[in-house]
């Protein structure tokens, strides 16, 4: 039998992207547990056209985003703080969602949503993830009691050969990773 399905998205368009980097680390451990997973990193959701509610065009990339959501038992989100909030990178592609609005199970309905936040001060990591809360709540969806705020300016989560380097983020990583694994439904 398959395991279940955990497809994260976020991170920035940023060359090595903490934020990217931290949402592979939660799919590599939830891969370890069986699941099979899916990433949608900043160079994806970049080539996701600015989401309009009035047109019904989709491009193929909207439509394999979409499908990947609908199709997932865990999902991942990692967004950078930017001006004190979500990115409009990460939020143009929660907004494209809202094609999921009719389905049988609406947005994120019944799945663990596991957050992730990355900002150079302790307050955007702390609003952001509130905002972040915010959003999965209206969509249905079940934030892990976990979110991950890393300071990207007080902490240095990885060494230059992309392994995670610090105990607390790893800590985080780990507890992060479990929590969306227990919560799934296959
Ligand atoms: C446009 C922009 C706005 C930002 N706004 C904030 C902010 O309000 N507060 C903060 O602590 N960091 C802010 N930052 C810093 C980023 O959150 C931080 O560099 C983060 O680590 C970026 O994520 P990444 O490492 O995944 O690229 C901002 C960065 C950019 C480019």
């Amino acid at each position: 039998m398959s395991g279940p399905r955990i497809v994260g998205f976020g991170g920035t368009t940023r060359e090595g992207s903490t934020g990217e980097q931290l949402i592979r680390a939660v799919l590599e451990r939830c891969a370890r547990g069986r699941a099979s997973t899916r990433l949608f990193a900043g160079a994806e959701l970049a080539a996701l056209p600015h989401f309009a509610p009035e047109q019904p065009e989709r491009s193929p990339a909207q439509r394999d985003f979409v499908e990947a959501i609908r199709a997932a038992d865990g999902i991942v989100i990692g967004t950078p703080g930017y001006h004190g909030g979500v990115s409009g990178l990460v939020k143009n592609a929660i907004d494209l969602l809202e094609d999921l609005r009719a389905d049988q199970r609406p947005y994120f309905e019944g799945r663990p949503v596991g957050l992730i936040v990355c900002a150079a001060g302790w307050q955007a990591t702390g609003v952001t993830l509130a905002a972040l809360r915010g959003i999965v709540h209206a969509m249905r969806g079940w934030p892990t009691p976990l979110g991950l705020t890393v300071n990207t300016v007080a902490q240095k989560p990885f060494d230059p050969a992309g392994a995670l380097a610090d105990e607390a983020v790893r800590g985080g990583v780990e507890e992060l990773s479990r929590q969306l694994m227990s919560f799934v439904r296959p």
